[in-house]
């Protein structure tokens, strides 16, 4: 199979066609406006492969995720999640050297510039820390202003990723009105991240490795999902050449909406509302299935995956096992269970193949480390931080790169004579 064959006003024409490295096959159309003058139009980019990628493949029938070759249940139990930021960053798992030494990097990178606690200052104390999150990546390029790429990529890979712990928990403590806790240098990455959010300064916090274990996990599972929404934004973003801090900001944005990295702050938000209604879990499977409620069942559903979410499966035996080791009793994880399994003996969802994405379970983890619910989504995105930082060193690193420019169908006006304010 080298080529797909074309129609089009009786004219034929021949596409090359691409075959990945999993066997999937494209047709090439790079060519095609330019030989036919025609489009194409595929709203919601459900058929339009985007790039050529190295890092991430998803296979959404049979439920399979890879970051650079790696099976992701893997990774989830054996490594960590700054051993998964090298991989999926530079393609490779780190020898113990480099990661001594890319450890090192993000510990010694953790403050944030002093003048940035103003900034933090300025917000309102109910402000949403995903708003603050893509407000202090995007400030931070006023302090490293980007001059060249190739000199300074890696440096910023490392900023990005050793601050936006910082930033998030500044955000989480300005909210609370309590103090800044600074990071310390003795902790991983994940302690680091729990130390600034929970201390307080006139006690020394201590958090149990079960917490640190369960949230190093959530960020693995989190950290790439090849071209969804906030990635392809990233890769929109950085295809100007947009500065890395303004780039990954963009990404932050498409991430905080419900459809995308927010669902999984409605997802709590949406079994809690099931709970105070009498664990009324079937009155809300008949709203999900009913056009006009304008409800959906949050953390349901997929554009990729039609059978499972290989993500979803890990999480929900470690929700069982994170309760159970924090032993914590939440009704919320049997709501969860049972609208799971309601759910999916009904034939709306079986029709449809919706099952739970990453977002039905992460919820319930969160909540049980104590993560308040508006930090649901920055952790999300401190977990995807590495795959947009791959997607787009991945981008900038190609001598092809061209700025990302889509067409559309036009449908509006033809044509029409302008007629001055006072005769309309
Ligand atoms: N509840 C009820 N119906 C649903 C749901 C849902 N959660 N998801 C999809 N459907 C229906 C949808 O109405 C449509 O029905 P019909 O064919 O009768 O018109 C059908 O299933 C196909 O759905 P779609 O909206 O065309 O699918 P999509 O690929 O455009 O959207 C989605 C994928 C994830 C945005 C969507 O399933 C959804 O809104 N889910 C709830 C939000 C959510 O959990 N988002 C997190 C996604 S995973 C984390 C991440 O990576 O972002």
């Amino acid at each position: 199979m080298d080529s797909a064959k074309l129609t089009l006003n009786g004219k034929e024409y021949d596409l090359p066609v691409l075959v990945g490295s999993e066997q999937e096959v494209a047709i090439d159309i790079t060519q095609l406006r330019a030989q036919t003058g025609a489009i194409t139009l595929d709203d919601g980019y459900g058929n339009t492969g985007s790039c050529k990628s190295a890092i991430t493949f998803i296979d959404g029938d049979k439920g399979i995720l890879r970051y650079r070759g790696y099976p992701i249940e893997e990774l989830a139990n054996k490594s960590s999640f700054i051993e998964v930021a090298y991989l999926l960053i530079y393609g490779e798992l780190p020898t113990v050297d480099q990661l001594d030494q890319f450890k090192h990097d993000l510990t010694h990178h953790s403050l944030l510039p002093e003048d940035m606690k103003k900034m933090f200052e300025g917000f309102t104390s109910s402000a949403h820390p995903m708003g603050v999150l893509s407000s202090m990546v995007a400030s931070l390029s006023t302090f490293y202003p980007e001059t060249d790429y190739k000199q300074e990529a890696n440096l910023n890979i490392i900023r990005l990723i050793s601050k936006i712990k910082t930033i998030a928990a500044f955000s989480y403590k300005k909210s609370l009105g309590q103090p800044y806790i600074y990071p310390r240098n003795d902790l991983s990455y994940t302690g680091d991240l729990l130390h600034m959010m929970f201390a307080v300064p006139s006690e020394k916090y201590d958090f149990s490795p079960v917490i640190e274990d369960a949230l190093d996990k959530l960020l693995i599972l989190h950290a790439d999902h090849e071209q969804n929404c906030s990635t392809s934004t990233v890769r929109m973003a950085g295809s100007s050449h947009a500065n890395v801090y303004a780039t990954i900001s963009a990404g932050v944005g498409a991430l905080w909406g419900p459809l995308h990295g927010g669902a999984n702050q409605e997802v709590i938000e949406m079994l809690e509302l099931i709970a105070n209604d009498n664990m009324d879990y079937k009155k809300y499977i008949s709203q999900a299935k009913d056009k006009n409620s304008g409800f959906k069942l949050m953390g349901f559903g997929h554009r990729v995956y039609k059978n499972f979410d290989p993500r979803a499966q890990i999480l929900k035996g470690a929700s069982d096992r994170v309760l159970h080791e924090l032993g914590i009793n939440d009704p919320l994880l049997e709501v969860a269970k049972n609208l799971e399994r309601v759910a999916l003996e009904d034939p709306y969802f079986i029709e449809r193949k919706l099952y739970p994405n990453v977002d039905f379970y992460s919820g319930i983890i969160y909540k049980a480390l104590g993560i308040p619910t508006n930090m649901f989504t920055v952790m999300f995105a401190i977990g995807r931080l590495p795959g947009w930082l791959a997607h787009w060193k991945e981008l900038r690193d190609n001598p092809a790169l061209r700025i990302n420019r889509p067409r559309q169908v036009y449908t509006g006006h033809t044509r029409r004579v302008y007629t001055p304010v006072e005769n309309r």
